[in-house]
């Protein structure tokens, strides 16, 4: 194939990937894309605590079994997000106070969502966003209730035992930004290694901008998540822009963009693939700012061939 997937492949990557889900298998113009230009699939939302354990103890499949069924129909990857996340957390994960119920309940959460699909997941997000914005812990149930980070731990170890092939990463957002988020996000991986617990990969998501600052310093925050000796992936890749405008030098910057950030995973030997959140401009968290490569009538932007010149 000509697709994005085969261009990185051919050079050595494992794959480009796109979040979706199932509202969207019936959008033509999307499936077409996720078929001939992706390796991978992420559940944008289908595989988050709200959707399947909506109450303790009672799960629900639909969406995540729908993913997983498209993936492999059509013999893409998967990589699984998110099992333990401070947001689309329910109420009921939040009013628990005391570490042993909620030491069990993770480890039923993990294990049940990571089993179901044992053997079909390339990597799973143990963990997102558990580091503050300015550095340490961030606030939520899980670090209040255990007063360190060794709820990742748990989470960690209850993954691996249910699902020992697939690589267990800790993903999160701006550490494509140097400062002490990276910094701390840094440490806590290196300092779960050191506790022996089974960590393969980090997720930069990379939720940037048009322009941004970080991105002529991507490949250096790249290699500074490849020096925790775990795998680096690109997770949820989109590049928006400053306006709801798509004016011709914002495509065109948003296209030298792409291809920065694109070379710099292919600079880098740990970096294995990179994941866009979305297909096209119309279907995207990001709403108005046409982040993705795709317009909003499924034609290729400047963006596009700008991943393609930094592969
Ligand atoms: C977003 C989804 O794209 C939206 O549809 C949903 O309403 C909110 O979550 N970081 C993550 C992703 O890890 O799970 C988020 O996905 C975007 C930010």
């Amino acid at each position: 194939g000509t697709g994005l997937d085969a261009l990185i492949k051919a050079k050595g990557k494992k794959y480009v990937g796109f979040a979706t889900d199932q509202g969207e298998f019936g959008n033509t113009g999307i499936t077409n894309i996720l078929k001939a230009e992706g390796g991978c699939v992420s559940p944008e939302n289908s595989m988050k605590w709200d959707a399947t354990e909506p109450s303790r103890g009672s799960f629900n499949f639909n969406g995540a079994d729908a993913l997983v069924n498209f993936a492999q129909t059509n013999g893409k990857m998967i990589r699984g997000h998110t099992l333990l996340w401070h947001n689309q957390l329910p109420q009921w994960v939040k009013n628990i106070g005391d570490k042993a119920t909620l030491t069990t309940v993770i480890q039923n959460h993990a294990s049940t969502v990571a089993g179901r699909y044992k053997g079909k997941i390339y990597a799973w997000d143990v963990a997102n966003e558990v580091v503050a914005d300015g550095g340490g812990m961030r606030s939520s149930v899980f670090s209040q209730v255990f007063g360190d980070w060794t709820f990742l731990d748990v989470a960690f170890k209850a993954a691996k035992a249910a699902d020992p092939n697939a690589k267990l990463c800790l993903n999160d957002y701006n550490i494509n930004f140097t400062g002490a988020k990276l910094n701390t996000f840094v440490q806590v991986v290196k300092d779960l290694k050191s506790r022996g617990v089974p960590i393969d990969c980090v997720g930069t998501q990379t939720h940037t901008s048009v322009g941004g600052s970080d991105i002529p310093n991507y490949k250096n925050t790249l290699t500074t998540l490849a020096g925790t000796g775990c795998e680096v992936q690109i997770t949820e890749l989109d590049i928006a822009m400053s306006t709801t405008t798509s004016t011709s030098a914002l495509q065109q910057q948003q296209r030298n963009d792409y291809k920065t950030i694109v070379s710099a995973c292919m600079g880098t030997s740990a970096c294995s693939g990179i994941t866009l959140w979305g297909v096209d401009d119309a279907n995207t968290w990001i709403t108005g700012k046409h982040p993705l490569l795709w317009d909003e009538n499924f034609a290729k932007k400047p963006a596009y061939q700008g991943f393609v010149d930094g592969i």
